[in-house]
């Protein structure tokens, strides 16, 4: 099957399943680095990891256009239904649920999911995407610090890793590294930080401590797995 995955800007992300597409924290309206305007998006699945606005994004409107429903956890998934979207799928950690490209199983993450009207939005979750045939795994880290169980995504052979690197609210540079021994995955692309930062220092360090292959994508580039 093939596989593209394209970064929108700071977490959103369209992955194409054979064109089958899943869009991840689908932050367009107001992210200055945004690929494309929200109005432009298409999805065939939508994927929520957190409350927080940066995540939420657009998704209500994308998903109710689209007739793509938004999977996220319980209290979130009420939140969306609550504030317009028709179709909520909810999820929480370690459940799978397929869907006619593969599965979605859902992981913990380290981090708030209040919502941005601030009610309370459940636990913030990340993401393992794989192909039906189990071949491709792509591993979402939504926002998180780094965790123990990590560990255990790493028994899960992912080729690509989709980890926050902008520190502050998420992991930095140096915990990424930290994280990808644990993960293991084939490839890295980072998200979730300032688009001015320089990554030539990461990308050294990611290849020669992690294994990794690190793939620094430019908002709207894409990357075949
Ligand atoms: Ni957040
Ligand atoms: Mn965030």
């Amino acid at each position: 099957m093939d596989v593209k995955i394209t970064w929108l800007g700071h977490s959103a992300f369209l992955i194409d399943f054979d064109h089958y597409k899943v869009l991840l924290d689908p932050f367009l309206t107001g992210n200055s680095n945004a690929a494309i305007p929200a109005k432009k998006a298409e999805a065939d699945l939508i994927l929520v990891s957190h409350g927080h606005s940066d995540h939420v994004g657009d998704a209500i409107e994308i998903s109710n256009r689209c007739h793509a429903p938004i999977l996220c956890n319980f209290e979130l998934s009420n939140w969306f239904a609550k504030h317009g979207a028709v179709n909520t799928m909810p999820i929480y950690v370690s459940g799978t649920r397929a869907f006619p490209f593969g599965t979605v199983r859902a992981t913990i993450a380290v981090h708030g999911s209040g919502t941005p009207d601030g009610t309370y939005g459940g636990l913030a979750l990340g993401f393992i995407l794989a192909t039906h045939d189990q071949q491709k795994k792509i591993y979402f880290a939504g926002d998180t610090g780094v965790f123990s169980e990590m560990s255990l995504i790493g028994e899960d052979a992912v080729d690509v890793a989709l980890l926050p690197i902008g520190d502050i609210f998420v992991m930095g540079l140096s915990e990424s590294i930290r994280a990808l021994k644990m993960i293991r995955p084939k490839n890295v692309i980072p998200m979730h930080y300032d688009p001015g930062l320089n990554l030539e220092g990461w990308k050294r360090e990611v290849i020669e401590t992690s294994g990794a292959k690190p793939i620094v994508l430019r908002s709207g580039e894409s990357f075949d797995l």
